[in-house]
């Protein structure tokens, strides 16, 4: 059964938050697909995310050049779908030949890329609400999502840990 955990991420300090803590947890060969409106703050988490994952780079939205990769131990394939124009485009990306060796991947507008992203994998979607602030949809597919998602990795006791000062 599809399992699906909500969390309300109040501001943008928290959104980088909850990207610093899944920053954490990512391992050589992960997928984390974000959806969600414009300015509903995927880059927002991915660049918490990078903090954890390529401490010191300057993570940016590669909204003009669709896939931005940050070498390193465990490198770190940033992809923004916004533009892609065909499932073939998506292909000659090659975003698994980018992430090797070892290397985790990340792509906004997931749900442009249809089927064609690997089924084990993280879903995130954002959500904006009525007032501030946004809901998060997190959507484990795969054993070692969901078991991360049953040991109560995405809890907010979890993440808010990841909170800085200024958030
Ligand atoms: N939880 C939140 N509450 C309020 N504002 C937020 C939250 N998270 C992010 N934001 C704000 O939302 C705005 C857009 O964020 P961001 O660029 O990350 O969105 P995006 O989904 O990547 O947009 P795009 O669709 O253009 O790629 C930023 O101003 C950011 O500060
Ligand atoms: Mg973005």
């Amino acid at each position: 059964m599809d399992v699906e955990l909500r969390s309300l991420l109040r501001t943008e300090g928290e959104t980088r938050a909850f990207g610093r803590h899944l920053g954490t947890l990512l391992r050589s060969g992960d997928w984390v697909a974000l959806v969600g409106d414009l300015g509903s703050g995927k880059t927002t988490l991915v660049s918490g995310a990078l903090e954890s994952l390529a401490p010191g780079s300057r993570g940016r939205s590669p909204t003009y050049v669709l896939v931005e990769v940050y070498p390193g131990s465990t490198p770190v394939v940033h992809a923004d779908l916004y533009r892609l124009r065909s499932p073939e485009e998506l292909r000659g990306l090659a975003l698994d030949d980018l992430a090797e060796p070892g290397g985790v991947v990340l792509v906004e507008w997931a749900d442009r890329a249809g089927e064609d992203l690997p089924p084990d994998r993280l879903d995130l979607e954002l959500r904006y609400l009525e007032g501030p602030g946004r809901e998060l949809r997190i959507r484990p597919r795969g054993a070692r999502w969901r078991e991360a998602a049953r040991d109560g990795l995405f809890d907010r006791d979890r993440w808010q840990h990841a909170l800085h000062p200024r958030d």
